[in-house]
């Protein structure tokens, strides 16, 4: 594995596999010991982190413990649901596959789908993908926790996609094993055997998955996978639920966990497809394969560790002068700069203006369920002329603005926007991505690369063009370039703490769980002490309520979708014993929550 000798031997890259590393935690939800000081790390440290962490993926399977990517039971469900979805796509009318998950998860669903259905029209076949993803459609653009803990709204979403239909393959996605939404989902898919085959995708072992109570069901997700598991063993079910390692920044699996959705749907999915356009039968070596393939786009892309390094850089220095990330995007990439962009709100208590995408073509490319999105307010400006029309004016050398596209995309227009932006700042950046031995494509190339201050060019070889994976490998490799450079500048901006989001929002159970388990890690107080530190901060206040104090959770992360900075917050009254408000103007006076932190405990 390519890199793998920087720094780590393999006894730290296989560590969190030890039966008493975290042991309470479920793998999703550990932290790397890779990345324990990425709080600390230069752009460049951070890149080769982010590097071997996403190499974790592709480790072989060692003992009976975890499986893996590549196992070899992996490998051949996958080949079982290739099969479903082939007999699927012979039967349009009556049958679809439908992909549901929150936040990440749903926004890949999105993506597959899309994804999925274009390459059935080029292959003259009828499509057969949706998504669903909680929260609906704004989802796809702006954090929406909360739904990802109501089954019922799984439910009645699944149902309205499936209207008429008379054989469903539903794909549930929940990185966590965790999502009641999904978990609902696929409880509804067990009752009703003779319409829909549930199929799972995470990154937990089954006993990992979530056994908290949901409100008002009789199942846990746990249970539910339980279930899942005995009709697995006459294909009535299937879970895909291999280990890929903890996510670089703790619980954060919009970064390994939705790579891995990506490569193993994709997997599956063009298996089906090259089994119906060509007759042939699906094989082990055929999948084994493609997934090696996407294990190569590791490679290729990290490769370029110097230039995405400085992505990293510029990107942190805007944020870290509180200005802002542009990506500008053509075709399927500018969906994955969307995607990385509305994610940081969630997952470093980011403002919707800090980093933000746009799409060429906006709503009419994006392709969405709900259509234009653009009256649910300014967030929603997702098209290149928005970008125009509202950002362009007020641009400064202090804002980094990323060109992401393709050699088959339109240079002239790219060189357009190149020069538009170039006329306001010089701090504009290209990813592009070019074929082996593409020399037309070089020349125009030229023109862009000289109104740059970088270009990160991403050469991929003819190989994958024959194979038809090009357009799979490119989105990968853009996932992977846009994770790093968003994660990266908000480690330096010092949104993280060791290799915590410390910032999180608590806006739903398992995001509030998560923020109890985080202020007893950091102050070592007890579960009871630090829950009573996080409703103070949600609720800001220094006395509770017995009205605070008895309300569910579903109450607490209702509210805290208006409060800001309540981990943090929390996590000073804990260490320093002050009022609510003492905390909160020392923490004005030291936002960097690294520093703030580090400031009062030692
Ligand atoms: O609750 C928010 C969140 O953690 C998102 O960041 C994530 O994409 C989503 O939940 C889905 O999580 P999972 O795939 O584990 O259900």
């Amino acid at each position: 594995m390519a890199g793998l000798d920087w720094t780590y031997g393999v006894s730290t890259l296989r560590q969190w596999e030890s039966a008493d590393y975290e042991p309470s935690l479920p793998v999703s939800e550990k932290s790397n010991p890779l990345t324990c000081d990425i709080d600390r790390a230069s752009a460049y440290s951070i890149v080769k982190m982010l590097q071997v962490c996403d190499s974790q993926m592709f480790q072989k399977e060692a003992g009976m413990t975890y499986q893996r990517l590549l196992s070899d039971q992996v490998v051949k469900t996958l080949m079982e649901v290739a099969k479903r979805v082939e007999v699927i796509i012979k039967d349009p009318q009556e049958s679809c596959v439908v992909m549901s998950g929150c936040g990440t998860s749903g926004r890949l669903a999105f993506l597959i789908s899309s994804g999925s259905n274009k390459a059935l029209s080029q292959l003259n076949q009828s499509e057969v993908y949706s998504y669903i993803i909680a929260g609906g459609d704004r989802a796809l653009l702006s954090s929406q926790e909360a739904p990802e803990d109501d089954p019922r709204l799984g439910v009645l979403s699944l149902k309205k996609v499936c209207e008429g239909k008379k054989r469903v393959l539903f794909i549930g996605i929940s990185c966590g094993l965790s999502a009641p939404f999904v978990a609902g989902q696929l409880d509804f898919c067990l009752q009703h055997p003779e319409v829909y085959t549930p199929v799972l995708v995470g990154f937990n072992p089954a006993h990992q998955a979530r056994d908290e109570p949901i409100q008002d069901c009789t199942f846990t997700f746990h249970s539910v996978v339980q279930r899942m598991q005995e009709l697995a063993k006459s294909q009535k079910a299937f879970l895909i639920n291999p280990a890929v390692g903890p996510e670089a920044i703790s619980g954060s699996s919009r970064m390994k966990g939705g790579s891995a959705t990506k490569i193993l749907l994709e997997v599956a999915f063009s298996a089906a497809h090259a089994a119906t356009s060509s007759n042939t039968p699906i094989t082990h070596n055929g999948v084994l394969q493609h997934m090696m393939a996407y294990e190569r786009t590791l490679a290729v892309t990290y490769s370029q560790t110097d230039g995405i390094t400085t992505l990293v850089e510029a990107a942190g220095e805007s944020l870290r002068c509180s200005r802002h990330v542009y990506y500008l995007g053509w075709g399927s990439l500018a969906l994955l700069g969307l995607i990385d962009a509305s994610e940081c709100r969630p997952t470093f208590g980011a403002d919707y203006e800090d980093v933000r995408g746009f799409i060429r073509g906006g709503y009419r490319e994006l392709n969405n369920n709900d259509g234009p999105l653009t009256s649910l307010g300014p967030k929603f400006s997702i098209a290149h002329e928005d970008f125009l029309h509202l950002i362009l004016p007020c641009l400064t050398d202090k804002d980094t603005v990323l060109l992401i596209y393709t050699h088959s995309d339109d240079a002239t227009e790219v060189g357009n926007m190149a020069r538009r932006v170039r006329e306001k700042t010089p701090n504009l950046h290209a990813v592009y991505h070019q074929a082996d031995g593409d020399t037309a494509a070089s020349l125009q190339q030229d023109d862009i690369k000289k109104l740059c201050l970088s270009t990160l060019k991403i050469t991929w070889p003819q190989e994958a063009l024959v194979s038809g994976t090009l357009q799979h490998m490119r989105e990968l490799s853009t996932k992977l370039v846009l994770n790093a450079v968003s994660t990266g500048a908000h480690v330096l901006k010092g949104k993280i703490y060791q290799n915590h989001m410390i910032d999180l929002q608590v806006t739903n159970t398992k995001l509030y769980r998560r923020a109890t388990r985080l202020l007893q890690k950091l102050s070592a107080c007890p579960e009871e002490k630090c829950e009573e530190a996080l409703l103070k901060a949600i609720y800001r206040v220094d006395m509770l309520t017995l009205e605070m104090t008895s309300s569910d959770i579903t109450t607490h992360t209702c509210f805290a979708r208006n409060s800001t900075k309540v981990v943090p917050l929390a996590l000073v009254i804990l260490l320093t014993g002050w009022s609510l408000v003492e905390a909160e103007s020392h923490l004005k006076q030291q936002p960097i929550v690294r520093e703030a932190v580090a400031q009062w405990m030692w």
